[in-house]
């Protein structure tokens, strides 16, 4: 790799990551109706996966957890984000832990130990137990109680080698993708009804950091899904349009944590959240840092009168775009906006970590080398631009690439490919592909540089 190809805005010092999720990787799915998912629900409905598709094998990796931890060895990587399924834990949403389960973690975070990767999981990456949603899922604040249950069981187990933690994934897709417009699980359609997801989300969160914490851990914080929202035109309309979408994207969830209150919901004709008294507080005070999972801009204008949701997402104009075509346009320079005017905004942010950026592009499915330069471009792209935010002030630590490898990309099953490794899904061959190879040495070089 010639050295010119290492973004040299990327100061020494920030920490290195690579990221997969459970359901997206592992296979080995159950059978029966114990261990399900809210995901294992929903893929079997008609049309909600884009080829029919299940996420059985995906990567095979609950079989062959060894395969991955090499590769993220092999990247040089300071820490492996990965998940835990709470279905797998608690097969039934409740009670004691599922033994070959914990005992597939601890073994998974020991290689990784002996790897020298320091574990990083989330401990909710959308794998809701179908028992769980039954009785209400996010839409009752019970599941916090039960979340952190979960949680303390599964830091019983691993607490004792894992000290970093993120609680929640992308709690805006839960509440947006999952409860609102239903294109993700659980599949709810209840629009701006779907809003105390959020808070319960948060709420689980909070609980969940007490556990973790009273456990010995040093860092807990979750990973916020940010996008940096553009009017399509510089009008009163358009500008109140993206503000909303902001509000629900964005605000919900960063303020609480970083501000200890909501954003004024009732003046934009929000349903209040559900707040309680002391919520606010022990949600405020609950993160060590703060995780930002950044893909792309958002355009947003005001949709026609008479629309039940009050803004229509656009395209971003003139912007190029990955393999999901207008709706994830590539505008590296919006990841330093947000970065720097959510420091602006908070000037005490406490350490940001960047848990997931990266892109998909059309790839071969057979096993193969691929020359993906585009992903190239978008990672070099993105991470200039997280060195220009630090340039700025703001506090980043840690970078973290989506995907360690390709896997299976929710609704949109096996036809997404984020992956620094190619994944053969009929063989489970991994062959790394050019951007692996980058990634590697720009960690190589970063170092070299400290
Ligand atoms: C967000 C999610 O955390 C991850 O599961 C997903 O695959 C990537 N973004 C890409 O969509």
């Amino acid at each position: 790799m010639t050295p010119e190809r290492v973004p040299p805005s990327v100061p020494a010092g920030l920490r290195w990551s690579a990221a997969t999720s459970a359901f997206q990787i592992e296979g080995s799915r159950p059978t029966g109706s114990t261990g399900r998912s809210i995901w294992d629900d929903f893929l079997e409905r008609p049309g909600a996966i884009i080829d029919g598709s299940t996420a059985d094998p995906a990567c095979d990796s609950y079989r062959h957890p060894e395969a991955d931890v090499a590769l993220a060895a092999g990247l040089g990587l300071d820490r492996y984000r990965f998940s835990i399924p709470w279905a797998r834990v608690q097969p039934d949403g409740r009670g004691v832990g599922d033994k070959t389960a914990l005992d597939h973690y601890s073994r998974l975070v020991d290689l990784l130990l002996e790897a020298g990767v320091a574990p990083f999981p989330t401990l909710f990456h959308w794998e809701m137990p179908s028992a769980v949603e039954v009785d209400g899922g996010w839409l009752e604040r019970d599941t916090a109680e039960r979340f952190a249950d979960y949680v303390t069981i599964v830091a019983d187990r691993l607490g004792d080698r894992v000290r970093q933690w993120y609680t929640l994934n992308e709690p805006a897709m839960t509440t947006l993708q999952g409860y609102a417009v239903g294109a993700l699980a659980p599949g709810r359609q209840l629009l701006f009804g779907a809003l105390p997801t959020a808070h319960h989300q948060l709420l689980a969160h909070a609980r969940a950091a007490s556990v973790l914490r009273e456990r010995g851990a040093s860092a807990v914080g979750l990973a916020n899904n940010h996008t940096w929202v553009l009017p399509l035109h510089d009008t009163a309309d358009d500008h109140q349009a993206a503000a909303l979408y902001d509000l629900i994207h964005n605000r919900v969830f960063s303020e609480p944590l970083l501000t200890g209150t909501y954003p004024d919901l009732e003046s934009l004709g929000l349903p209040p959240m559900p707040v309680r008294d002391g919520d606010l507080e022990e949600i405020g005070g609950s993160i060590d840092f703060y995780g930002i999972n950044f893909y792309n801009p958002t355009t947003v204008t005001a949709a026609a009168e008479g629309s039940p949701i009050p803004f229509d997402i656009v395209p971003t104009p003139g912007a190029p775009v990955t393999g999901f075509g207008p709706e994830w346009p590539i505008v590296p320079g919006a990841l330093r906006d947000l970065l720097v005017d959510l420091h602006a905004r908070h000037p005490r942010l406490p350490p940001v970590i960047i848990g997931e950026n990266g892109a998909s592009f059309p790839e071969p499915p057979r096993a193969g080398r691929v020359d993906d330069t585009d992903r190239i471009a978008y990672l070099a792209g993105h991470l200039a631009a997280v060195g220009e935010a630090m340039a700025a002030g703001v506090p980043v630590e840690e970078y973290t690439v989506w995907s360690l490898l390709d896997n299976w990309e929710w609704a949109d099953g096996y036809t997404q490919r984020f992956g620094l490794v190619h994944v053969d899904f009929e063989t489970g061959e991994r062959t790394p592909k050019a951007s692996y190879d980058w990634y590697r040495d720009v960690i190589a070089s970063a170092r070299a540089a400290a």
